[in-house]
């Protein structure tokens, strides 16, 4: 019997162009040189509303951008009115997928059917994996002033779309802030410049919150074949094209990611994931690999077995 020898298959390696470097070589030296990414498309959010009532906007999850693998859905919710988030989302059902709430401003409840309770603050994080299944509700308590936040959904990989639920209460403090003269980067999840975020997820992702100082510039490396996004929640920011306030860029799958602020600064909610290329089917709450995975999803919660 002969031995076989094998070539290389990693996708990664496979298809990094020779310009770009790795994330390592990224942080040590000639940073500035390193290729641009590019936008592949803007896309602006669509009013909608969702739970018991509550006004948002839903950036990613609508018929303009379905999804970008590995997100499934990202919502923006923002008002300094109560009567636009006070309904909350009563107890509803999950399977399949993580949910990653980052509030800016304001003080949420989140009680599910696994026994976890916590109170999401100012710049906390709750991040759920609703696994096989689980009923939870998110409740707003109002605060004076502003409410504002994100929710992102992560795909599961087929393989881990039935595990056990859990759950990840993240307070402000636990966010590793990385200053710099260009302004600060809030690391939710991934490795930003040897570091690791506290946000722990089933696929390869980077979550970050970025805000820029006016006549700034920022620079970091996202592996390459991985999608990402930038949502501009604050000012404007220019990567190759002007992006202003509400606007998604949605990013090329190779080069490194470049941010540049004129004369006012600029908020960005980024995100950057290893796409799992396998079929999607939606049912409303549940994501699955298969309508038939769906309808179980629908008929074990009227069974009352969905996280059983
Ligand atoms: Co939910």
């Amino acid at each position: 019997m002969t031995n076989t020898v094998h070539a290389p298959t990693d996708p990664k390696i496979m298809r990094r162009p020779k310009e770009t470097v790795t994330a390592e070589e990224f942080w040590n030296k000639g940073k500035k040189t390193v290729n641009k990414r590019g936008i592949k498309r803007l896309v602006t959010g669509l009013p909608t509303t969702d739970g018991a009532g509550v006004n948002l906007t839903r950036i990613i999850g609508s018929p303009e951008l379905d999804m970008l693998d590995p997100f499934l859905l990202l919502d923006e919710f923002g008002s300094d009115n109560p009567d636009d988030y006070i309904a909350g989302f009563p107890p509803h059902p999950h399977r399949g997928f993580e949910t990653i709430t980052y509030m800016l401003n304001g003080k949420w409840q989140h009680k599910d059917s696994a026994g976890n309770e916590g109170l999401l603050g100012d710049g906390s994080v709750q991040w759920m994996t609703a696994g096989r299944g689980i009923i939870h509700s998110e409740m707003p308590i109002q605060t004076d002033g502003l409410a504002r936040g994100f929710q992102l959904w992560l795909n599961l990989p087929k393989e881990k779309k039935m595990i056990p639920p859990a759950y990840q209460n993240i307070p402000a403090e636990q966010i590793p802030i990385i200053k710099t003269d260009s302004g600060i980067v809030k690391l939710i999840s991934g490795e930003y410049n040897g570091i690791s975020g506290p946000g722990k997820s089933h696929t390869e992702v980077l979550i970050l919150d970025i805000q820029l100082k006016p006549k700034s510039e920022l620079w970091f490396p996202v592996p390459n074949s991985w999608n990402a996004f930038g949502f501009i929640y604050e000012g404007a920011v220019s990567s190759g094209k002007l992006l202003s306030k509400g606007q998604l860029a949605v990013f090329e799958t190779e080069g490194n990611i470049h941010f540049k602020t004129e004369n006012i600064n600029a908020g960005i909610y980024f995100a950057a994931g290893e796409p799992l290329n396998e079929p999607v089917a939606r049912g409303g709450p549940f994501v699955m690999n298969t309508r038939g995975e769906v309808l179980q999803a629908f008929t074990d919660y009227q069974n009352g077995v969905l996280d059983k």
